[in-house]
């Protein structure tokens, strides 16, 4: 196989083709949603994400839309607005969902179009690397205890992978536009992105204290309808996923990313940032028993 210099028209094909051809195409419409028995809907209602799902999901397809709109490389182009469609489609599953099984989520408003696409799509897609790596852990915790309906688990396997194309191609697409600017400017390109990655990783930071805290890490209307399923969540997760600690999951969640992202062309750049963190992390933290 030819070594690929990042940043050349051979690295944007591939990236771009790779995103283009492992697309699949289906109709949220046309999901066929299982039947659930009064335990599982209880499992499916008392998971505490729909509203932030169903609200980010839909502003990730605004922006990354925004940006397929404004682009001039006709594959760029292809590829960012098929990301698009594809957050478009996980914005419609979700208020399927929700709709389809009685699950209360705040009204959002209308998505704001951004000012900057390129750069709103970068922290965009830095802050779902950040949210996928431990979401990977987490679900397939959750396929494994069988927690949740077959069906459903499928269905959102296949978010999940299509999360996992997402960042593939965050990270490509990063490295090709640093790589086509010229030396002088890649400083204060690295700086911005810096800065951008470490806003992601602040927000995270202060929504998982704010969990902790027992504020419920919400900002919408709604919270307080939502605390009540949410402890019911905290209480009846952990009888069924076990204490797990913090080692085996980080653990899971290197093993799941990279096993998500395995299935691609090796020449293409991996995220290394969360992963590299982690697996230093992992070395400090203790053996469990
Ligand atoms: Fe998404
Ligand atoms: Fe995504």
């Amino acid at each position: 196989m030819e070594p690929l210099t990042i940043g050349s028209d051979e690295h944007g094909r591939l990236f771009c083709r790779t995103f283009i051809e492992t697309h699949k195409p289906f109709e949220a419409r046309d999901i066929v949603w299982p039947e659930l028995d009064e335990e599982s809907l209880s499992r499916l209602k008392g998971l505490p994400v729909w509203d932030e799902a169903a609200r980010t999901e839909a502003a990730t397809a605004v922006k990354v839309q925004t940006l397929g709109e404004t682009e001039t490389d006709p594959i760029l182009k292809e590829a960012i607005a098929l990301q698009g469609y594809e957050e478009g489609r996980h914005a419609e599953i979700i208020n399927l969902l929700t709709k389809k099984y009685g699950i209360p989520t705040a009204a959002y408003g209308e998505p704001e179009r951004p000012k900057d696409p390129t750069w709103t799509f970068l922290r965009t897609g830095y802050g779902e690397c950040l949210d996928s790596f431990f979401a990977f852990g987490l679900f397939d915790i959750g396929r494994r205890t069988e927690y949740f309906h077959k069906d459903i688990v499928e269905l959102f396997d296949q978010i999940m992978q299509e999360e996992a194309r997402h960042i593939l191609f965050i990270v490509n697409w990063a490295a090709y536009l640093r790589a086509r600017r010229p030396l002088a400017l890649r400083p204060a390109f690295d700086a911005r992105r810096a800065w951008n990655i470490l806003a992601q990783a602040f927000d995270r930071v202060k929504g998982a204290m704010q969990m902790a805290g027992g504020n419920g890490g919400g900002n919408g209307d709604g919270k307080t309808e939502k605390k009540g399923t949410q402890d019911g969540f905290t209480l009846k997760s952990h009888t069924a996923f076990g204490d797990f600690k913090l080692r085996s999951f980080l653990e899971l969640c290197l093993a799941e990313n990279e096993r998500r992202l395995s299935v691609y062309d090796p020449r293409l750049l991996r995220p290394t940032l969360v992963p590299g963190f982690v697996r230093l992390l992992v070395k400090v933290l203790p053996k469990g028993r």
